[in-house]
């Protein structure tokens, strides 16, 4: 399991005069049960988030509003995704080190995960995370 398996999946959009309009069905565009719904916003200028991974947790982000960056890492590999669209997720395997940089004002990260949240499942050490492959 490794970042090949990391994709962009795109949801559907009605585009329209009045406003354009997009959504998510679990069965039909995310290749997990969704468990939990997360959002991340006002993120100061500068600041970094994330610089984990998860054991057993996958992750589909949104840039609902805005833009930042998703830098990944599977101990050998590296790539980086720039969301600011709000019709395009990005799926993240678990085992998969993620960094999240340069949010633009107001932007709005939306993430659904696989599992409910829990401690036990982030590894916060690059060096052990490394090790373990
Ligand atoms: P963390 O996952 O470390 O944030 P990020 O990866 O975006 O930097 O979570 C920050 C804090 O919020 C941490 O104390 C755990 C808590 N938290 C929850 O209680 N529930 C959740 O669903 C998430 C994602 C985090």
């Amino acid at each position: 399991m490794g970042i090949e398996q990391v994709r962009i999946i795109e949801f559907p959009k009605l585009l329209d005069a009045r406003g354009n309009l997009s959504f998510l069905e679990e069965e039909t565009h995310i290749p997990f049960k969704i468990n939990r719904s997360y959002w991340i916003y006002d993120v100061p200028g500068g600041e970094v988030r994330g610089g984990h991974s998860y054991y057993t947790n996958e992750e589909v982000i949104i840039a609902l509003s805005g833009s930042f960056d998703v830098i990944l890492d599977d101990g050998i590999d590296k790539k980086t995704f720039s969301l600011n669209r709000s019709y395009y997720g990005l799926y993240v395997p678990k085992n998969i080190w993620r960094q999240m940089e340069n949010f633009s004002t107001n932007s709005l990260a939306f993430v659904v995960a696989s599992t409910v949240y829990n401690e036990d499942d982030y590894e916060r050490n690059y060096e052990q995370f490394i090790a373990d492959k």
